[in-house]
């Protein structure tokens, strides 16, 4: 076989057999096949698709290019959950404690942010001494021990993901939906998953600008879960607006703990709810999506997930103090309020422009290994739909930098669409795909 044929039955719009694409994929991990040679073929597959097929195939190739965790001897079925990402999505932190409070243990390998969506690991490394690098042994005894777990990849999981995710990242080739359905799934298998809730967002902010692409995206990672013999649904929510109000990394894991003690924002809780009653009825552990929401509002209430939060905090070397008091937490020399310019309905709070700004006080990076600031971001206060009177708050920014905390300012009102008549709440979710 010859790379350049690969190369040129795509370009040519043919289907690849397993063979083919263990050939190709595996031989660029080792270092056989060159950049220019997997370049050209995946601009092929990002301009002709792939069948759900050859994606799968890709999918199975890719995660089992490395190491494949097995936790079969640690919980009788391994739910994970992915979001596609967005802004203000802190649901891993919620949902990983609160679902292993409802009796489900979940030990979940996330991911940093890149550009105007916030990853995980960044906003738990706002707790002082929180180590995101466990190893497999130490994931696995916490997974028995506690049942909660939120760590980094210590191991080099689907590394031919790895590899290729970082060659389409500079050649234009992200985009293409079999490409990042078997990315993220490659991912999933490689970790261990059994069952796995897909949270993919949809708008603005979100990598999915239109509902039809959601859908694509979310059917045929449904569809190559169910062919690799593993339980999947995904979930369509909105990214148009923020979710919940707190948008940057130390100021997100206090929205996520005053959500831990019932006191988070409506909408964010709610989508916790629906995540983790999902993870909870694929998990086996409920007979039906409501019997999960109502365990897991009363794990919520009750105080058992906070708990469980701070058993996990604890176990990876967080100062629990800095959750007991957030206020501990890491602070912004400089906080004001942005207030509204006039009064009206906010018809828009466009998701990536305030990820965007949270970007440029620090919260996130541009470019992967870039610092980050853990003290800056945004606070959130109006949401679609609401009605606002001239002068009340808009948003809270928390900056270290004043030049950046004027530009924010300005970008956040670029941010807010106004309305002067009445306008409906975005829904949270617009679909389920899958089961
Ligand atoms: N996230 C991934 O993990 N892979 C992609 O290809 C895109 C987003």
């Amino acid at each position: 076989m010859r790379a350049v044929d690969v190369i040129i039955k795509k370009r040519d719009r043919g289907e690849h057999t397993r063979e083919e694409l263990e050939y190709f994929i595996l031989g660029y991990t080792r270092g056989e096949i060159p950049d220019y040679q997997v370049a050209a073929w995946a601009m092929a597959v990002l301009l002709n698709g792939m069948t759900p097929r050859e994606t799968t195939d890709l999918t199975l190739v890719m995660a089992y290019s490395g190491h494949v965790l097995d936790l079969s001897d640690v919980v009788p079925r391994a739910v994970d959950k992915h979001s596609t990402g967005g802004v203000g999505d802190k649901t891993s932190l919620v949902v990983v404690p609160a679902v292993a409070a409802a009796g489900l243990p979940v030990g979940k390998m996330s991911g940093r942010g890149l550009g105007f969506s916030g990853g995980t690991l960044d906003k738990l490394e706002s707790i002082p001494g929180y180590r995101t690098d466990l190893t497999v042994e130490e994931f696995k005894r916490q997974l028995r021990e506690v049942g909660a777990v939120l760590t980094g990849q210590s191991v080099d999981l689907a590394p031919a993901d790895g590899k290729l995710y970082a060659l389409r990242d500079v050649t234009g080739t992200v985009p293409s939906i079999p490409l990042i359905a078997s990315s993220i799934m490659s991912k999933k298998i490689a970790a261990g998953a059994q069952a796995i809730v897909f949270d993919v967002k949809v708008g603005v902010g979100a990598f999915m600008r239109t509902l039809d692409q959601a859908r694509e995206l979310a059917t045929l990672m449904v569809d190559i879960a169910r062919q690799t013999g593993r339980r999947a649904i995904a979930l369509l929510a909105d990214m148009n607006q923020p979710l919940g109000h707190a948008v940057g990394n130390a100021l997100e894991v206090k929205e996520a703990i005053a959500t831990l003690h019932n006191q988070g924002p409506r909408d964010f809780h709610e989508h916790c709810l629906t995540v983790g009653a999902y993870m909870l009825w694929l998990g086996g552990l409920v007979d039906s999506v409501d019997a999960g929401r109502a365990r897991l509002a009363d794990v919520i209430a009750s105080g058992q997930a906070w708990a469980k939060f701070r058993a996990m905090v604890q176990a990876q070397g967080g100062d629990v103090r800095a959750i007991d008091e957030p206020e501990r937490l890491p602070r912004a020399r400089y906080i004001e309020t942005v207030p509204a310019p006039r009064g009206g309905y906010i018809a828009g709070v466009h998701a990536r422009r305030v990820g965007e700004t949270a970007v440029l006080l620090g919260a996130g990076r541009e470019k992967k290994g870039d610092p980050i600031d853990h003290a800056v971001g945004i606070e959130v206060h109006a949401k679609v739909g609401d009605a606002v009177q001239p002068g009340q708050p808009l948003f809270t920014v928390h900056a270290n930098d004043p030049a950046k905390l004027a530009q924010a300012r300005e970008a956040l009102l670029a941010a807010i669409t106004w309305s002067d008549t009445q306008v409906e709440p975005l829904p949270l979710f617009y679909g389920i795909i899958g089961e």
